[in-house]
């Protein structure tokens, strides 16, 4: 068999703006997990499931963007909480949508327990799914959702 037959595939994590600050930000509804946690625990679950793991904070939308456009032929399902730009950002989606890649949109939060502006994401509709509301468990929730979308195709 060529080497090729064990090439691993490879995820990419999105975390948009602000949540560099967990831990520290509104404990009361996102929690007391750091990012850096949330990473580890996610490279961690990445591996035993067999991926490569790749991953990705900023508070710029365009660096965001950036990101999925060069996301193309290199990664194969991405996981991405978008944090606000979820529900004001048609330039994510809209890269989301050109990229193609299966996607899988979580949130720390419940939105839907919360102000109305959260309930709406541009995101959702171009998604395989959404997971929202388990904490930092959300991320690892959602990377075993895509393994099993990406299992199923
Ligand atoms: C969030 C929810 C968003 O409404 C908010 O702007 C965030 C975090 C979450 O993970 O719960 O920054 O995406």
């Amino acid at each position: 068999m060529s080497n090729q037959s064990f090439k691993k595939l490879s995820l990419l994590v999105i975390h948009g703006p602000n949540l560099n600050m967990l831990g520290v930000r509104e404990p009361g509804i996102y929690g007391s997990v750091t990012l850096e946690t949330i990473n580890r625990l996610l490279t961690e679950k990445a591996e035993s499931l067999g991926y490569r793991l790749s991953i990705v904070q900023s508070n710029q939308e365009g660096i965001l963007v950036d990101a999925i456009q060069t996301a193309l032929g290199q990664h194969q399902g991405i996981v991405i909480n978008a944090a606000a730009y979820t529900h004001t950002s048609v330039a994510i989606r809209d890269a989301l949508s050109a990229v193609k890649i299966p996607t899988v949109e979580v949130h720390l939060s419940n939105i839907y327990q919360r102000e109305s502006f959260r309930h709406h994401s541009y995101i959702a509709p171009i998604a395989v799914g959404q997971i929202s509301g388990f904490g930092a468990n959300s991320y690892l929730l959602g990377l075993e959702a895509l393994h099993h979308y990406l299992n199923q195709e």
